[in-house]
């Protein structure tokens, strides 16, 4: 190679080099929760298979879920590990602990199945204050251990530790976020926790809910929740919000800024909007919200305080049916997708893409448990029955302000019937409340409504398309072998 061609040849290396530093994520990634709380849970490879469609290239699990973590092995999707709640005393307690931990739930996954973690998140919002300060103990020390597992695990510089908070972890007296700072009864464990993440380059991880604060507040100003409202703005100096969640993030920058911590990076671990179970709670509200998000997601947009955005992990992906609904009926309907992967409301995702719905899904057969027209609202064993379904099966949608909240009390009936059916997996037995019901193939869901009777997917079916996937494995083994057969065929002409 000449000098001439040589100084080209560097040239053009070091533009290359310069541009991948410029353009490191060559297209907008977005980043989601998956949770998998769910009677009828998507199979894992179809949920991978619906990120990558749909651009999510970050993920966060509240578990380590086999399922979950196998089916995101080498998919190029990025992982956030969490650790239950419940697990932060034992690890606390012995470091041995979270070496295990570690060992079974991270290294393995990264070497035996190439699942491209990159976070291990220490509890989930363990100082919420609904928990009373049950984990308020255990959190710091389980993250210390989690790290120094992971340290010895050869992973420090790899997989970083986080924690993610409530958004109730603090507060502003005087309403505007520059005077943002810690709870007062937990801010020296805030502290501990943050001087820890900080030396360990490592960042905070805040879940913020603009629905919750309208869902609680009826006198919260509605448009203040959404990203093109019209809410009278918030001036704080010479910054004015017009959204609560810019004003709740740079409480939180404030925070940190008064802190002498102003520049740790923050993820926002969940934000979203449900589409059922309350009023404020419905397809019109998620779509405007989420749109606003993806919106700034793709432009980059961050806060008044923070330009350059976080991570942001929407919650969630897909409905759970099983999650608890101690804090609200909208807990099961957070999916930007239905529990089916199919679509709830349109989203553009920028350059032109929308959402893409799940694809293989395999359904029970289209038919319905319902009210049988013989039968009587004031039959003796109606309650029973209605209470039955519901106790088993997800009545949520059929609370006041939800989508199925107008229907008569044989519509409830109908809907509770089919729910609980649909969850059974439409066995036989499970359409027999005391003669009250009947199967039929005629979609009872009524029209021009939002509520729809469901079928529920066909676990079975799905169980055999899993197995399927092992031959493809095997393939894969297999051209594993014979190259490397014939690298050592070369290597030893060679010699
Ligand atoms: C790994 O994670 C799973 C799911 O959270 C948990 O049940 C299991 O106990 C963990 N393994 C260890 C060794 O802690
Ligand atoms: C806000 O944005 C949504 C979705 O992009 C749109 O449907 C709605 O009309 C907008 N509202 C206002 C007040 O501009
Ligand atoms: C329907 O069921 C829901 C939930 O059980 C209940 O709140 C509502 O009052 C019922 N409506 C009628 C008309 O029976
Ligand atoms: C249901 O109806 C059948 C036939 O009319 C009757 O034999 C049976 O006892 C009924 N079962 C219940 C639980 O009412």
């Amino acid at each position: 190679m000449g000098l001439h061609n040589l100084t080209r040849f560097l040239f053009l290396l070091a533009v290359y080099i310069v541009s991948l530093g410029f353009f490191p994520k060559g297209v907008v990634g977005f980043a989601c929760n998956w949770g998998t709380r769910s009677t009828h849970p998507l199979p894992p490879h179809i949920v991978v298979q619906l990120m990558k469609d749909n651009g999510f290239n970050k993920v966060k699990l509240f578990e380590a879920d086999a399922g979950a973590l196998k089916a995101l092995g080498n998919s190029g999707i990025q992982v956030m590990v969490g650790i239950p709640n419940d697990l932060l005393a034992p690890i606390a307690s012995s470091v041995n602990n979270a070496v295990a931990w570690v060992t079974q739930n991270v290294s393995n996954y990264i070497s035996k199945n190439g699942v491209d973690i990159r976070y291990v998140a220490v509890g989930n919002e363990p100082f919420l204050k609904t928990y009373d300060n049950k984990f308020v103990q255990s959190t710091y020390p389980a993250l210390e251990n989690i790290q120094a597992a992971l340290i010895k695990a050869g992973l420090g510089r790899q997989v970083k530790v986080t924690v993610p908070l409530n958004a109730d972890v603090y507060q502003s007296d005087s309403g505007l976020p520059s005077a943002g700072d810690f709870r007062p009864d937990i801010h020296d464990k805030m502290m501990e926790i943050i001087k820890f993440l900080n030396q360990n380059n490592a960042p905070l991880t805040i879940n913020i809910y603009p629905f919750l604060s309208l869902d609680a507040d009826p006198n919260f100003p509605k448009e203040y929740a959404f990203f093109n409202g019209s809410a009278p703005p918030v001036v704080d100096g010479s910054i004015t919000y017009t959204n609560v969640l810019d004003a709740n993030f740079d409480t939180l920058v404030s925070a940190l800024e008064k802190n002498g911590y102003g520049s740790m990076p923050i993820i926002i671990g969940e934000v979203g909007w449900p589409t059922d179970g309350s009023s404020s709670a419905n397809i019109q509200n998620a779509q405007r919200f989420n749109q606003g998000l993806f919106d700034r997601i793709v432009k980059g947009q961050g806060s008044p305080k923070r330009p350059t955005p976080p991570d942001i992990y929407v919650f969630g992906l897909i409905d759970e049916d099983f999650k608890s609904i101690d804090p609200g009926n909208f807990e099961r309907h957070w999916g930007v997708f239905n529990f089916d992967g199919s679509i709830k409301y349109p989203l553009n995702l920028g350059r032109g893409k929308s959402l893409v719905a799940a694809k293989g899904v395999k359904y029970l057969p289209r038919q319905w448990c319902v009210m049988s027209p013989q039968a009587s609202t004031s039959d003796p064993n109606f309650a029973e029955s209605m209470s039955k379904a519901c106790t088993y099966a997800d009545c949520t949608s059929l609370s006041p302000g939800s989508s199925c909240g107008n229907l008569d009390t044989r519509g409830n009936a109908s809907y509770a019937f089919n729910m609980y059916y649909q969850t059974m997996d439409q066995r036989n037995d499970a359409c027999q409340f005391n003669n009250l019901s009947m199967i039929t193939k005629i979609d009872p869901s009524p029209l021009q409504s939002a509520c729809k009777f469901e079928i529920m997917i066909d676990l079975g079916k799905h169980d055999r398309s899993t197995s399927l996937a092992a031959p493809i494995m095997e393939r894969n083994s297999l051209v594993m072998l014979v190259s490397s057969f014939m690298f050592i065929i070369l290597l030893s002409l060679w010699i």
